[in-house]
């Protein structure tokens, strides 16, 4: 397993969604990069950062799907609780002296985009539907008011937020 490299069967076409897990794909090739390095701490860092990373967009987009109301959004959010149990615990590990770097490249790299093209793609339809009929009130609403048109997700963020116990996870998939 080297550098993951995006494909466009990947792709999901919500481009918030994209951008998010393009970005995963990012950590988890920087985490590759460091993994042999003998600078623990820096090593230390991109695993801490690739989690967080991780944890802020399934809350991103279990958020979104219970907003879309997508009937798996249950099964959805217990598959990534699963994941990150596991991350953690390598995680753990890592801290308390093990050398699981390689591993930890290895699970993040196969699972996530296996879980992409499984069972993100199952919800794309749903998800789709859902953006386009916000995005429709919300121009309509627009309109109304002759404002300026806002974002995309301006509208649904703060419901989002609503349902999401974690925090920082807003600053942290929104800054560039
Ligand atoms: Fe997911």
């Amino acid at each position: 397993m080297t550098h993951l490299v995006w494909t466009a069967d990947l792709d999901t076409g919500i481009g918030e969604i994209d951008r998010q897990h393009r970005r995963l794909v990012a950590y988890i090739n920087t985490l590759y990069e460091l993994r042999a390095s003998p600078d623990r701490q820096a090593l230390s860092r991109v695993i801490a950062d690739t989690a967080e990373y991780t944890e802020s967009h399934f809350a991103f987009e279990e958020g979104l799907l219970e907003q879309a109301g997508y009937e798996f959004a249950g099964p959805h959010k217990k598959v990534h609780e699963l994941f990150i149990r596991r991350i953690v615990s390598i995680q753990q590990r890592f801290e308390s002296g093990e050398d699981v770097a390689e591993e930890l490249h290895q699970v993040l790299s196969r699972w996530l985009f296996s879980h992409i093209r499984n069972e993100d793609h199952v919800y794309v339809e749903t998800v789709k539907k859902y953006l386009q009929n916000t995005r429709a009130a919300q121009r309509a609403s627009n309109a109304a008011r002759g404002g300026d048109a806002r974002t995309d997700y301006e509208s649904i963020i703060p419901e989002i937020e609503q349902r999401i116990s974690k925090k920082g996870w807003l600053a942290r998939l929104f800054s560039r």
